[in-house]
C-alpha cells in the first residue's frame, strides 16, 4: 500500500501556485487542496513521513515559508467538542509516546476567517496548555520548543499536527516571523535583513567590514553597525541623519556604478536595491572585487513579471562565476521579492 503524508503549507500571499509548482518538482504526483487562496494549501505527498520530510528539507523549496503536519482531521462541529477533540488527540499522542515529560512544547493555532467558529484560538492554546501542565508534567512555551502542536482551523475542518520545530521550516505560526518595531528604527527594511539572519542562520558579527549597495535610508546598515561591523553605504539618496557622523559608517552618495572601492575590502556584502534583477545583478557583479573570498552575499531580488524561476535563473547566470548559491528563499517580510544568501567563491 502507497504511503501518504500530509501538510498544510504556506507561503507569501500571491505565491502558492509556486510553492506548490516546486513541490510537485521534488514529489510529481503530490495532490494539493487550496485552504486559503494563493496562500495555505492541503498536501498530499505520495511518500512516508520521513521521506517527504528529507526531501523537504534538503530541496527546500523557495516559495514555501512554513508547513506543518496533518496527523489528524475532523469535521468541524463549531461546538465545544472540537475543543475537546483535540484534547482528546494530545492525550492519546502522550500515552503513544510521541510526546512525554519534562520537555518544551508550543502550540500553535491558526483559524481561517471563514471558519465561524465561537471559540477564540487562545481557548484552544489555554485547553491543550492545561494538559501539557498538568496531565503531561512539560512546559508550554512560545519559542525554542522541543515540539510544535499544530492547529489549523479551516472553513469546514479542524487539523492537528505534531513536529519538531525544525520540521516545520520556520518555528513561527505560519512561517509569520514578528519582530518588534523599534521607536526610532530608520525602516521597515530592516526587518528583511533580521529575518535573513535568523532565517538563513547567519552571524553577522563575526564579519568585520561590510558593504551595503542601495543602503538608503539605512535601516540594514543600522543593524550591521548595531552588530559591530564597520560599513560602507552606497547610494545616490539620503542616508538618515541619525546615521550620519557615526565613525564606523562610511557614506558614497552615489550610484554604485559610479564608486571605486578596494580589493578584497569587504566580508560582507547586502544588497537591497528595488531595482530590475538584471541591471542590480550587473551592479553587484562589478563591485564583487571588493569582496574577499569566502565572504557572505546577502541580496533582495525584485519580482518585476512575476516569472520567479527564470528570474532565479536570469540572476544566478549573472552572479554564478563569482558567487554560489546557499540559499534562496521568499521571506515573510519580502514582498513583491525573494532573497538569496550566496558565497563568494
Ligand atoms: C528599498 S531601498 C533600500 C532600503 C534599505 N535597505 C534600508 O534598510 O533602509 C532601495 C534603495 O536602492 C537605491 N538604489 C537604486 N538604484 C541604485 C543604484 N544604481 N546605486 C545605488 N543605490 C541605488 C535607492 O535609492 C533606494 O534608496
Amino acid at each position: 500500500m502507497t504511503q501518504t503524508t500530509t501538510y498544510i503549507g504556506t507561503s507569501n500571499h500571491g505565491f502558492a501556485q509556486y510553492a506548490q509548482d516546486e513541490i510537485r518538482k521534488i514529489f510529481p504526483m503530490t495532490k494539493f487542496y487550496l485552504l486559503v487562496p494563493t496562500e495555505v494549501f492541503l498536501f498530499e505527498i505520495p511518500a512516508g513521513a520521513e521521506e517527504s520530510l528529507t526531501a523537504l528539507k534538503e530541496q527546500e523549496p523557495m516559495f514555501l515559508r512554513h508547513v506543518q503536519p496533518v496527523d489528524q482531521v475532523w469535521e468541524l462541529s463549531r461546538t465545544d467538542a472540537d475543543i475537546e477533540n483535540l484534547k482528546e488527540w494530545l492525550r492519546e499522542a502522550y500515552r503513544a509516546g510521541l510526546i512525554g515529560s519534562g520537555q518544551k512544547i508550543a502550540t500553535q493555532v491558526r483559524k481561517e476567517e471563514r471558519a465561524n467558529v465561537p471559540y477564540a484560538p487562545f481557548t484552544i492554546k489555554a485547553a491543550l496548555d492545561d494538559i501539557i501542565v498538568g496531565e503531561i508534567q512539560s512546559e508550554p512555551v512560545v519559542r525554542y520548543s522541543d515540539f510544535i502542536i499544530s492547529v489549523y482551523i479551516s472553513a469546514a475542518k479542524v487539523f492537528v499536527g505534531l513536529s519538531k520545530p525544525a520540521d516545520n521550516l520556520s518555528d513561527w505560526s505560519g512561517g509569520a516571523i514578528r519582530f518588534m518595531k523599534e521607536e526610532d528604527q530608520i525602516s521597515r527594511a530592516k526587518f528583511k535583513l533580521l529575518e535573513a539572519e535568523q532565517r538563513f542562520g547567519i552571524d553577522f558579527s563575526v564579519a568585520r567590514t561590510a558593504l551595503d549597495i542601495g543602503a538608503a535610508p539605512g535601516g540594514w546598515t543600522s543593524l550591521l553597525l548595531e552588530r559591530g561591523l564597520r560599513v560602507t553605504a552606497i547610494d545616490p539618496a539620503a542616508m538618515s541623519p541619525r546615521l550620519l557622523g557615526n565613525p564606523n559608517l562610511k557614506i558614497y552618495k552615489k550610484n554604485a556604478g559610479d564608486v571605486k572601492l578596494k580589493d578584497n575590502e569587504f566580508d560582507l556584502l547586502v544588497c537591497d536595491m528595488s531595482w530590475d534583477p538584471r541591471q542590480m545583478g550587473r551592479l553587484v557583479a562589478d563591485l564583487l572585487y571588493s569582496l574577499q573570498s569566502g565572504g557572505t552575499a546577502i541580496i533582495t531580488v525584485k519580482l518585476m513579471h512575476k516569472k520567479p524561476f527564470q528570474t532565479v535563473k536570469d540572476i544566478l547566470r549573472i552572479l554564478e562565476p563569482s558567487l554560489f548559491l546557499i540559499k534562496a528563499k521568499q521571506l515573510f517580510h519580502n514582498r513583491e521579492e525573494f532573497t538569496l544568501y550566496l558565497q563568494k567563491t
